[in-house]
């Protein structure tokens, strides 16, 4: 059984075909780049005129028939309105004329589940630090449960806002990762931990403040925001009693946040987990395959019923998959 999967939260669309095995036969996806930072409006009309030939190359890279699919998978939430409601359309009109049933994926459990599907984790914590989401997350009592998160903006968004204020394109992430190689003197910087959550927005300003050259304060901010991911990680591991970390997200490719998590985790005597980079960014294989997942347990969703959900929170969906 094939499931074709479609992502479109944010910046991305993304089109996928998985087997019911765990293959991923293709993974496709096209990301809106806009100069001023997110805009919905935008990124929506990005995702309405890929989406179609992104479904036609997916098919084809994964060389089956339409005929083949057997279940459409569609990140639900959460996101930004616009580009949800763009992806779903399209992917409710393939059903409908498939004649297939459809899932509704939340997307920040689709990290977590991908994740496993593609690393040796099997129960783990996940670190899923993005653009637009930061959040430690793990099964409890079945359910997926957010043990931290920002308080405010993803951390991802916060280097953006800060590389595009210091004249770096878009994403600033890796900009940020290789200016802050050449630093090595700790800049001053407010540690934002509140319990098992952390905020960005109050250390982003700081950091705009400071008139230090700016290798110094991409290093420091690094060093400031990552050891607060680490330490909440580190909190929920202990919280939970579990023993592998998984990392999710695109922010989790800058290595020296791989790094600090890797040696903590080390250190607990945990395992350490990070999927291939096109498994950690945003893609639609991690939608393909959860709602494989999901629909193997027996859920599906009418077209009526699949109104997007931009607020869709981790907890809500009862896992009847595990
Ligand atoms: P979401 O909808 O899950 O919030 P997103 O649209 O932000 O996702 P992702 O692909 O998960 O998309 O992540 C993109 C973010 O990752 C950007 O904010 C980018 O700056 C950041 N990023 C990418 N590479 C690195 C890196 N090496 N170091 C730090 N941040 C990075
Ligand atoms: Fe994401």
């Amino acid at each position: 059984m094939f499931t074709l999967g479609f992502e479109g939260t944010a910046h991305t669309v993304g089109v996928s075909v998985v087997h019911e095995d765990g293959e991923v036969l293709s993974n496709l996806f096209k990301t809106y780049k806009g100069t001023e930072g997110i805009h919905p409006r935008k990124a929506a009309n990005h995702h309405a005129s890929e989406v179609v030939p992104l479904i036609e190359r997916s098919i084809e890279e994964a060389d089956i028939e339409k005929e083949d699919i057997a279940l459409i998978a569609f990140s639900q939430g959460p996101g930004l309105g616009p580009c949800l409601r763009t992806v779903a359309t399209a992917a409710r009109s393939l059903s409908l004329s498939l004649d297939v049933p459809l899932v509704g994926v939340n997307h920040c459990i689709a990290h977590l589940e991908i994740g496993r599907l593609r690393t040796d984790a099997e129960n783990p914590v996940l670190l899923y630090a993005s653009g637009g989401n930061t959040q430690v997350i793990a099964f409890k009592k079945g359910r997926y449960r957010v043990f931290g998160e920002t308080l405010d903006i993803g951390i991802g968004n916060m280097l953006d806002k800060f590389g595009r204020e210091n004249d770096m394109s878009f994403p600033a992430g890796p900009l940020i990762e290789e200016e802050a190689k050449k630093g090595a003197r700790l800049v001053d910087l407010p540690y934002s931990v509140k319990g098992m959550d952390v905020e960005f927005s109050g250390i982003m300003t700081a950091a705009l403040n400071k008139d230090d050259p700016l290798e110094d304060i991409c290093y420091s901010l690094q060093e400031t925001t990552f050891a607060m991911l680490t330490e909440v990680t580190e909190r929920a591991l202990a919280h939970t009693r579990k023993d592998e970390v998984l990392l999710g997200g695109g922010v989790v490719q800058n290595r020296r946040l791989q790094d600090m998590i890797q040696k903590m985790t080390e250190e607990r005597g945990a395992t350490f987990h990070v999927p291939e980079p096109e498994f950690c960014v945003d893609n639609a294989a991690m939608i393909a395959w959860t709602g494989t997942l999901m629909h193997a347990s027996g859920i599906s969703i009418s077209v009526e019923d699949s109104n997007i959900r931009q607020k869709f929170r981790t907890d809500e969906v009862e896992v009847t998959w595990r």
